[in-house]
């Protein structure tokens, strides 16, 4: 029997982890199961502790449950206490411990996939919700010049920074004042190397109140999102003057590769599954 793995979720049915994990279990030649599955509302818990007792050896963990997930773990990952949210579980000797791999993913698709360095950039981070915490500390490590945070609700903006203000670079402090917070007024005036948005603006159809003239000539703005099409965060951005634009696709990618690296104990490739994903949804 291969080892068994799913990804808890509601709704799940259109989940792309099965297939992408399929496809790194067949890269890789480790033999695994994964499913998609559908947990209710009320009853992740119950949900969880069933599949353990089928023979579940780890699960991914997605909308709604993410921050449940992170209750029930027995132990957690530094990465996944700060991002105070979990999206990868492993069932190990009846303990259930957590991880949270989204910023990784993230930052992998940025300096992996797209090749563009964090190290002395400026930039700006939209959201103050769940997706925005989980990806701060690995932009950190990046070791980028500054880090804004900037929400449509200033004050969730401000305890996200106020959060993180004692993170320090892997070598080196930041500089004081590096990580910084506000509203989208806040920005008139200020220029950016890589803009992300994690805000969830875009799914109540709406476009965000940026100024003018913020992405630098050359910068990045990355949607968190994606969709057959240009996601309208990056048709904004791209109207507004950035210069490359990347949906979430890849960190979508990223963090399952992740996740299977902390079961599996080996990095799948990535760049293939993006690559068949991509060509798969403009199909
Ligand atoms: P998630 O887990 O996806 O981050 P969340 O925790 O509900 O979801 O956070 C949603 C984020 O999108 C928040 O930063 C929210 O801003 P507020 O804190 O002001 O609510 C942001 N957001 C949602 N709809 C928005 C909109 N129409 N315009 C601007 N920001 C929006």
């Amino acid at each position: 029997m291969p080892d068994l793995y799913c990804v808890f979720g509601n709704p799940i049915a259109h989940s792309k982890s099965p297939a992408i994990h399929a496809a790194f279990a067949a890269s890789t030649g480790e033999a695994l199961c994964y499913e998609a599955r559908l947990a209710p509302v009320d009853g992740f818990r119950q949900a969880v502790d069933e599949f353990i007792a089928r023979g579940g050896r780890g699960a991914n963990v997605t909308v709604p449950f993410k921050e449940e997930a992170f209750r029930l773990c027995n132990a957690l990952t530094p990465r996944a206490t700060r991002a105070g949210a979990v999206n990868t579980l492993s069932f190990v000797d009846g303990r259930i411990l957590g991880d949270n791999t989204d910023g990784a993913g993230l930052v992998a698709d940025i300096t992996g996939n797209l090749k563009f360095s964090l190290a002395g950039k400026r930039i700006l981070l939209l959201g103050a919700g769940g997706a925005a915490r989980g990806v701060i500390e690995p932009l950190l490590a990046g070791r980028p010049a500054t880090l804004m945070i900037a929400n449509r609700t200033a004050d969730k903006a401000c305890a996200l920074a106020e959060a993180f203000s004692d993170i320090a670079a892997p070598q080196g402090d930041l500089l004081r004042g590096a990580l910084s917070a506000g509203n989208f007024t806040d920005l008139a005036g200020q220029q950016f190397d890589l803009t992300i948005n994690a805000t969830s603006a875009s799914l109540a159809g709406e476009t965000l109140p940026l100024p003018p003239g913020i992405f630098a000539p050359g910068s990045l703005a990355y949607d968190m999102m994606y969709g057959k099409g240009e996601t309208p965060f990056l048709k904004q951005a791209r109207e507004q003057g950035a210069s490359l634009c990347a949906d979430g696709l890849g960190m979508l990618v990223g963090q399952a590769a992740e996740a299977f690296a902390v079961w599996r104990g080996r990095h799948p490739a990535s760049a293939p599954v993006l690559a068949s994903l991509r060509s798969a949804l403009k199909g």
